[in-house]
C-alpha cells in the first residue's frame, strides 16, 4: 500500500495517505518512483485553476524503477530506469504520425481524464476511485502508468535529474528548441523564471539566441535565469516591461517572445514584445475562463506577427527525453541546478506554498 499525496478537494492541504494500487493491467506498468519534481501545474490543481477529478494523486514530474510489466509490454523490463511522460505517446495516431506526439490521441484523452488509457485510475481507496494527475499521478512512493509513457533511461542516471525531465525540462526547452523558429543571433523575451521558465532560457540559448531578455517579477529567479543564459533581466514590479523589452530590441520588439506563466496579462505583454514577423509562444497554462484581446485584425496581417500555443514542449517524448538526456550527460543542459531543495513526501504542502519564493526554482521530492 503505498503512500500518496492526495488532492482531496480544491483550497484544501494535500493529504498524505495510504493508497491501494492495483496491478497493471494489459500495456501498463507498475514503477517505484525515485524522485518528482514539484511543478506549477500541481498548485494549479489544488487551487482550482486545473480542474480535475477529485481525489487525485497528485504530480506528473517523474521517473523511477519498472517492478512489475502488465500483459504484452516486451519493450521494457523490470528493473528499467525510466523517465515518466505525462502525456503518453503511442506513435501510431494521426498526430503521432504527424510527429505531434504531444497531442497523442489516446494520451491527450487519458492526461485529461484522471485515469489511465482505459480512463480508469488503479488507486483506490475504501473501494472509491483515487484518480491520477495527467495518466501518471507521481506524488507516491509507486505507481502504474501505460507503458507508452515511460522512456527508458541510463541506469546511472540520477532519478532527480530525470524526474524534472519530465515535465519542466521537456516542455521548457522544447518550446524554444522545437515550437519557436529561434534563428542563430536572435533576440527572446522569457516572460517568467520559473522551473520551466529557466529551460526555455537554455533551450534559447542552445538554440542560438544571443539576446535572451528574462522578466519575473521576484529578483532572485532573475538572478537564477542569468545562470540559465539570461543576458538581460527584467523585474517586471518595476513596470512597463514592454517598453523595456523594445529598449533592448532596437525598438522594435523581440523575435520570439515567450509566455511562461499562464497569465492573460502576460500572454497579451507576449504577443506586445514581439517584432513584426515575429512569434509569441505561449507555453503557460492559464484558467480556463481567460481569453485573450490582442489587437485590430487588420493590424495583425500588416504586422504579420505569429501567435503559438506549445503543448509539452511539442515534444516527441520518446527521442527528446533520451536527446535531453545526453545533453546533460555531455554537460550542455542544467538540471542539477534547478533543484533547489530536495524533500520527502510529506513536505509537499510546503514545497507548493514556497514556489513563489526567489530561492526556488524546483522542489524535489526524493523517495527512498
Ligand atoms: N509577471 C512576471 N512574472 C510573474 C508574474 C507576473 N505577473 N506572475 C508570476 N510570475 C513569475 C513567478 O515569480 C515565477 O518565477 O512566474 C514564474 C512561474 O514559475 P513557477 O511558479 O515555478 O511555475 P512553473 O512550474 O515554471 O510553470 C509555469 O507553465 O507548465 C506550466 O502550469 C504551469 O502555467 C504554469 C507555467
Ligand atoms: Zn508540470
Ligand atoms: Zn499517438
Amino acid at each position: 500500500m503505498p503512500k500518496a499525496a492526495v488532492c482531496t478537494a480544491v483550497g484544501a492541504p494535500v493529504e498524505i495517505m495510504d493508497v491501494d494500487l492495483a496491478s497493471p493491467k494489459a500495456g501498463e506498468i507498475r514503477v517505484q518512483l525515485g524522485a518528482s519534481g514539484v511543478c506549477h501545474s500541481d498548485l494549479s490543481v489544488t487551487n482550482g485553476t486545473l480542474p480535475v477529478a477529485l481525489p487525485v494523486v497528485l504530480g506528473h514530474e517523474g521517473a523511477g524503477t519498472i517492478t512489475e510489466l502488465g500483459e504484452g509490454v516486451d519493450n521494457l523490463a523490470v528493473g528499467d530506469h525510466i523517465v515518466i511522460s505525462w502525456v503518453p505517446q503511442c506513435g501510431a495516431c494521426f498526430f503521432c504520425e504527424r510527429d505531434q506526439g504531444e497531442l497523442c490521441e489516446s494520451g491527450s484523452a487519458a492526461a485529461m481524464s484522471g485515469g489511465l488509457l482505459d480512463m480508469t485510475p488503479r488507486f483506490s481507496r475504501d473501494g472509491l476511485p483515487v484518480f491520477q494527475m495527467a495518466a501518471s499521478g507521481t506524488f507516491t512512493e509507486e505507481t502504474v502508468i501505460p507503458a507508452i509513457g515511460a522512456v527508458k533511461i541510463d541506469k546511472d542516471f540520477p532519478m532527480a535529474d530525470a524526474a524534472l525531465i519530465g515535465c519542466g525540462v521537456l516542455t521548457g526547452f522544447g518550446a524554444a528548441v522545437n515550437t519557436a523558429s529561434i534563428r542563430k543571433g536572435d533576440s527572446v523575451v522569457v516572460i517568467g523564471c520559473g522551473g520551466v521558465g529557466l529551460n526555455t532560457i537554455q533551450g534559447a540559448k542552445y538554440a542560438g539566441a544571443e539576446r535572451i531578455i528574462a522578466v519575473d517579477m521576484v529578483e532572485g529567479k532573475l538572478n537564477t535565469a542569468k545562470i540559465f543564459g539570461a543576458t538581460d533581466t527584467i523585474n517586471a514590479s518595476d513596470g512597463d516591461a514592454v517598453g523595456k523589452v523594445f529598449e533592448l530590441t532596437g525598438g522594435r520588439g523581440a523575435d520570439v517572445a515567450f509566455e511562461v506563466i499562464g497569465l492573460g496579462a502576460t500572454i497579451e505583454q507576449a504577443f506586445q514584445m514581439t517584432r513584426r514577423g515575429g512569434q509569441a509562444i505561449i507555453v503557460g497554462v492559464p484558467s480556463f475562463d481567460v481569453t485573450l484581446t490582442l489587437m485590430p485584425a487588420m493590424d495583425l496581417l500588416v504586422q504579420e506577427k505569429q501567435i503559438r500555443g506549445c503543448w509539452y514542449g511539442g515534444s516527441n517524448v520518446h527521442t527528446d527525453v533520451p536527446k535531453l538526456a545526453r545533453l546533460y550527460q555531455e554537460g550542455t543542459l542544467l538540471l542539477d541546478e534547478l533543484i533547489s531543495a530536495r524533500i520527502t513526501l510529506d513536505q509537499v504542502n510546503d514545497a507548493l506554498a514556497n514556489m513563489s519564493s526567489g530561492e526556488i526554482a524546483r522542489s524535489v521530492i526524493e523517495y527512498k
